[in-house]
């Protein structure tokens, strides 16, 4: 009699930032340093030869789709484009029978959305990892590459403060997510209205999470202060309306005075000039934004190599600063 077909093992995913432990993360930082050595220095390092990824956008993407698609090129494999308005997802076929299809035919699915819940739906549905491109509510991939960029740059994070100047999105939930992982502090100040939502963040994540009503405030000391647009994809409706109110919101020179001396700025890009950050402040010394930016490249490849292939040891150590490529 033929064995039974066993279930497949359930796959891990990468839906919030909470979902990984600080050593999970401690492990894909070592092996993005690897990764990204390999990459600066020309070194072919292919572990996912014939694994396939589909991307599945919702919304427009420059660096998410670019950073992905040619991070599974350089490990070997192959990314699919799908956009959902050419698929049948676009004319309703449930996120369920999608995820079910999808997910025997390729070995990892990354989905850029508008709730988190149609991300986490096809993630209960997949039989391959899913990672959460950006939802409303969370963007961990931008999250993980920030971490990371600053790590690079000051060390590690623990009783680090960052301040959040702006609109308490998506991204400003993921860096409250990640303060509870790696013991720091976010100081957000966000207009009246546009407040944290706490279901958002978790109960963990409280105490390391301080509000402000004056930004000047939120950024005084900061190590880092950054920020994202006012109007985040999706809702575009209230953007007139939010560039009245976010108008004091806006990181300037000044701003980046009270912060800690020889504090950064990040952001994750794309940036308004003139509304939420000043060219001054982007374009100036304490920006490291273009670093930042590659860095998502290096990063989720290390996040794809985990996702399939498990803790992979470190071939050798890296020295230094690698050089060679940009
Ligand atoms: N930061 C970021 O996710 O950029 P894209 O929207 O261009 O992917
Ligand atoms: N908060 C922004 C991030 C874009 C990468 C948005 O959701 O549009």
């Amino acid at each position: 009699m033929a064995k039974p077909a066993e279930a497949p093992l359930a796959p891990r995913h990468f839906l919030r930032f909470s979902d990984f432990s600080h050593a999970e993360y401690e492990h894909i930082f070592e092996r993005t340093r690897w990764i990204k050595a390999q990459f600066k220095g020309y070194k072919r390092y292919w572990p996912l030869q014939d694994r396939t990824l589909a991307m599945i956008f919702e919304k427009q993407s420059t660096r998410t789709r670019l950073s992905f698609e040619a991070g599974m090129h350089q490990l070997g494999g192959t990314a699919i484009y799908l956009n959902t308005r050419d698929t049948q997802l676009g004319r309703g076929e449930p996120v369920e029978d999608a995820a079910q299809v999808i997910s025997r035919m390729v070995d990892m699915v990354m989905i850029r959305t508008f709730e988190q819940e149609i991300i986490e739906r096809f993630a209960e549905h997949s039989r391959v990892p899913v990672i959460n491109g950006l939802s409303n509510e969370y963007h961990p991939c931008q999250t993980l590459a920030d971490i990371y960029t600053l790590i690079e740059h000051r060390g590690a994070m623990r009783g680090k403060t960052v301040a959040w100047i702006g609109d308490s999105n998506n991204v400003c939930n993921t860096w409250l997510q990640a303060a509870a992982i790696f013991d720091f502090k976010v100081r957000v100040s966000t207009p009246p209205g546009y407040e944290v939502e706490p279901e958002r963040i978790g109960p963990d994540v409280r105490r390391h999470f301080e509000a402000f009503s004056d930004p000047m405030e939120a950024a005084r000391g900061a190590d880092l202060v950054t920020t994202d647009v006012w109007t985040s994809m999706g809702f575009e409706a209230e953007n007139e309306e939010r560039k009245r109110d976010f108008e004091d919101w806006q990181v300037d020179a000044d701003m980046m005075r009270v912060a800690k001396k020889g504090a950064l700025f990040m952001h994750c890009l794309p940036a308004h000039r003139g509304e939420e950050v000043a060219s001054e402040v982007i374009d100036g010394p304490q920006s490291i934004v273009w670093e930042e930016a590659e860095n998502r490249l290096h990063t989720q490849k290390a996040l794809m190599e985990f996702l399939i292939l498990g803790r992979v040891k470190a071939r050798q150590p890296v020295r230094g600063k690698a050089d060679g490529k940009h």
